[in-house]
């Protein structure tokens, strides 16, 4: 009896201890674990055509917050996945096995790639099965990711871990002399939201439609981590691999950041800004000059979205000087217009919530319809360029809502935004526009690689699965 009241007593104990322990870990983690890197994926062959590589999508248990287990789906375990190197020209072949429970789809995100490889979201990968994807990488350089695209539960198996990237080299971006080697870092940035006992919670707000909670934010799989850097420029290329958490960066040095590329890769000559937003599946490139700092200096990333928690991203640590002999050059590369008066059509795509009296209460559709896999809303002709008008109406019974709109095979240029000239943060090829409430931009697409079965949708991932996503063919 004693014994017993005693056992107990002591498991009560141990287990508050145990808990308080934890949340003290969680609480104070701020700028204390490295940055990590995530690793290059080696080939398992490579020949005259391509390199082929394999993944086997699993389930495992690691230490995101050092001392406390979490349970994450990834490419070969890992949280983000393995990064994979291509180059122009050369084609990358991606066999993939689902060793999930769960059906997955894999999506290669701003890839020109043929249909039957773009991951269309019934394309599905059952679990023990395996696909193999063909990336022929026509295009020019740029940091591309690949993720989970599966019908439905895109949401959720991205949240567990289904993401990586994909960068893609070229001459023309390899002929400058920017950062490069180790200091050129990738910082895939992703909002979660974690218990106190280190499990993920994946909860999607109102009835799962509005789009996932978050109260940590990760950068390559490690919560508010350190980086140490020397005292000279760093390329970063970032992403918001995050399912519904739109950011705006900012150095906690009052320091402007200086932005390279987009989506699709360098911009025509760089531009210095104060802050640059960055929506979920965007794509920034920066380069920060460590240089104007002394050692011993700590410069904060920070997300201007929010004033807590959220709101700080990760830490630079200057920790030593270094000899530094690359260069941003004012002119980065030349950029090709598409001509908007050579449209041959022009398209205008409404994304907007709608009440239905079932369960859930809101679907998000494009031009009035939720996504059927079975029905193209668009054939634009091969060969053609296009205007399209993509316009983020707000519900009326709903708060309005950021709709980052991504469109499959076609990169674009933005011609305006809300009928006026496209600001810094639109220059260049995008494969992803965020849209604020009540705004509206054109852009300017060309459909000139493949012909097949494509996808548009808004990447806040909640509103994708419930059903803001169009089929479109290229014909
Ligand atoms: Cu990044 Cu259709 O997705
Ligand atoms: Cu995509
Ligand atoms: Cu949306």
């Amino acid at each position: 009896m004693l014994m017993g009241a005693a056992f107990i007593a002591g498991t009560a104990v141990g287990r508050g201890y145990k808990q308080r322990d934890t949340e003290t870990k969680i609480s104070r983690m701020r700028f204390q674990v490295p940055l990590p890197l995530p690793p290059v994926l080696t080939p398992v062959r490579t020949d005259g055509q391509a390199d082929y590589y394999e993944i086997r999508q699993r389930e495992r248990r690691i230490e995101v917050f050092p001392g406390a287990s979490t349970t994450v789906w990834g490419y070969e375990g890992l949280f983000p996945g393995p990064t994979i190197r291509a180059r122009q020209g050369r084609r990358v072949v991606v066999r993939h096995t689902n060793e999930l429970s769960h059906p997955t789809v894999v999506h290669l995100h701003g890839a020109v790639v043929p249909d039957d490889s773009d991951g269309f979201p019934t394309d599905v990968i059952v679990p023990g099965a395996s696909k193999t994807y063909i990336y022929p990488n026509g295009q020019r350089a740029a940091t591309l990711w690949y993720h989970d695209h599966a019908m439905h539960h895109t949401g959720r198996n991205l949240y567990m871990g289904l993401a990586g990237l994909y960068l893609i080299d070229d001459d023309e971006q390899q002929a400058l002399n920017l950062p490069n080697g180790e200091f050129d870092v990738p910082l895939v940035i992703q909002a979660k939201e974690f218990r106190r006992d280190g499990s993920m919670v994946y909860d999607a707000g109102f009835t799962g439609v509005l789009g996932a909670r978050s109260n940590t934010v990760l950068v390559n799989g490690a919560p508010w981590p350190r980086f140490e850097v020397a005292a000279r420029k760093y390329r970063f290329r970032i992403l918001n691999a995050s399912n519904a958490t739109p950011l705006r960066l900012a150095l906690s040095s009052g320091h402007p950041l200086l932005q390279i590329g987009t989506d699709w890769g360098l911009l025509e000559a760089p531009v210095v800004s104060r802050n640059i937003p960055l929506s979920m599946a965007e794509r920034v490139e920066a380069v920060i000059d460590f240089s104007v700092y002394a050692p011993g200096t700590s410069v904060v990333l920070r997300n201007l979205k929010d004033s807590g928690a959220m709101g700080e991203i990760m830490r630079f640590d200057v920790v030593r000087r270094e000899p530094d002999d690359s260069a941003v050059p004012a002119r980065l590369c030349t950029i090709e217009r598409l001509a908007p008066e050579q449209a041959a059509h022009t398209r205008r795509f409404v994304f907007t919530g709608s009440d239905t009296f079932d369960v859930p209460p809101l679907v998000w559709t494009i031009n009035g319809k939720h996504f059927d896999p079975d029905q193209a809303l668009a054939r634009p002709r091969h060969g053609d360029v296009e205007i399209w008008h993509l316009v983020n109406r707000k519900a009326y019974f709903v708060l309005g809502l950021l709709h980052p709109v991504h469109i499959h095979l076609a990169p674009f240029q933005v011609l305006d935004r809300n009928g006026r000239a496209p600001g810094a943060h639109d220059a260049g090829w995008k494969d992803t526009i965020a849209l604020e409430r009540g705004e509206e931009a054109r852009i300017v697409i060309r459909f000139n690689s493949y012909r097949g079965r494509y996808l548009l949708h808004c990447h806040n991932l909640e509103h994708e699965d419930h059903a803001m996503m169009a089929r479109f063919d290229v014909v």
